[in-house]
């Protein structure tokens, strides 16, 4: 039976992975996956993940099966985390996913549930895995400007322009913070704007939030999350926990759901189980449990903060690094944007053809979009990558 089936297209972020590995060259620089690597080129496990396994393995007694939406206490703590006190607890179902992917898979289930035509409104470019899964869904989707390809800023008149057409019973995706491929992120006047576009339009906002604690700081990048939870009556919240807690392969995330009442909290709450039922049965915990023990630790919780906000600097010194190289190198000031970006990725906005010449001559991986992945970087790539942007008439 199986011969009825049809050659998928490869993920275009995940296919570089394997092509790098398969680069015999010594010099080349690997932007592609999102992952963040140190001056080594390690992606270290974080201290204070590796201080709450060792207490998890001490403690733990028994691996029987948590609940179908998770160990509340990790959703406590990350409801914490993202939300603040932006929205009473009490609001606010929440379900244990396999990684922030998994959140997103079950937000669009969740959605299509209650509005089999929604359409869900998604920003043009948006991580191509989104496209993905919507396609897979067969759910509506609707492009809305974002990234301008002249500033590589926010193509802000263009987005709210779009935003406009929304109606109720339509799905807005927003990036929470440090947006996923261009780097390029709304201010809090703009989110402002937004939020009464949401209101006017009373559409609902799904926000996928990947990279808390990687752009402006975790309360910086958690801001606008937070307002619009706090301004509409319902939103669906995806967060991950792969890159701010450095487990990728331990998928852990969180889908939220915030109601407007105890009835409709009480129905999200039940439909987020019903969908982990039916897709997985109980979600992952190992990676779960080491979230909630670092946040609800005060030293833990502290060493990790203090590390991501290492990271963090540290992606920011690279861009300023970039920055200043290039605009050394073309005397001029047309990459000044990759200092303003926030996040782990910068879109660097040219052509799949550069993209080609920078791997085929200099052994530089970056996804066909040109989007760069920021924390893949060194203090030592970082002028290879400056000189191959030049050198091939970027
Ligand atoms: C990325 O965008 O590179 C990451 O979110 C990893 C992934 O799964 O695509």
């Amino acid at each position: 039976m199986f011969e009825t089936l049809k050659e998928q297209p490869a993920d275009k972020i995940l296919a570089l992975v394997q092509m790098y590995r398969d680069d015999p060259r010594d010099t080349k620089v690997d932007l592609g996956v999102g992952v963040y690597k140190d001056a080594t080129g390690l992606t270290p496990v974080m201290r204070a993940v590796k201080a709450a396994e060792q207490r998890i393995w001490e403690a733990q007694d028994t691996k029987v099966y948590t609940g179908l939406t998770g160990d509340p206490a990790f959703a406590d703590a990350m409801v914490g985390l993202v939300l603040g006190d932006a929205v009473s607890r009490g609001t606010v179902a929440a379900a244990a996913t396999p990684g922030g992917t998994g959140a997103v898979r079950q937000a669009f289930e969740m959605i299509k549930m209650a509005k089999p035509d929604a359409r869900v409104f998604v920003s043009d470019p948006t991580w191509p895995n989104h496209l993905s899964i919507l396609k897979y869904l067969e759910m509506d989707m609707v492009p809305y400007r974002y990234f301008d390809d002249e500033t590589r800023g926010v193509d802000f008149d263009g987005m709210l322009a779009d935003l406009k057409g929304a109606q109720a019973g339509d799905v807005v995706l927003l990036h929470g913070c440090c947006h996923n491929p261009t780097g390029a992120n709304l201010n809090a006047t703009q989110w402002d704007a937004v939020i009464e576009v949401l209101q006017e339009t009373g559409a609902t906002p799904m926000i996928d939030i990947a990279y808390q604690g990687f752009g402006d700081g975790l309360d910086a990048d958690a801001a606008a999350t937070r307002k619009i939870a706090a301004s509409v009556p319902e939103c669906l919240i995806a967060a991950s926990c792969s890159k701010n807690f450095g487990i990728y392969r331990e998928r852990t995330g969180l889908l939220m759901a915030v109601a407007a009442d105890p009835a409709a909290h009480k129905l999200n709450q039940g439909t987020l189980a019903y969908l982990n039922r039916q897709n997985f049965s109980f979600p992952p915990d190992h990676g779960a449990r080491i979230v909630s023990t670092i946040l609800e630790d005060d030293t833990l919780r502290g060493d990790w903060m203090a590390e991501l906000e290492e990271v963090r600097l540290g992606m920011l010194g690279l861009r300023e690094q970039l920055a200043g190289e290039l605009q050394r190198l073309s005397g001029s000031d047309r990459f000044g944007f990759l200092a303003e970006h926030r996040g782990m990725f910068s879109r660097l906005g040219t052509t799949p053809q550069k993209v080609e010449e920078l791997r085929e001559k200099h052994g530089i991986y970056m996804v066909g979009d040109s989007r760069m992945n920021i924390a893949g970087l060194n203090t030592q790539s970082v002028p290879i990558l400056a000189a191959a942007i030049i050198d091939v008439g970027i």
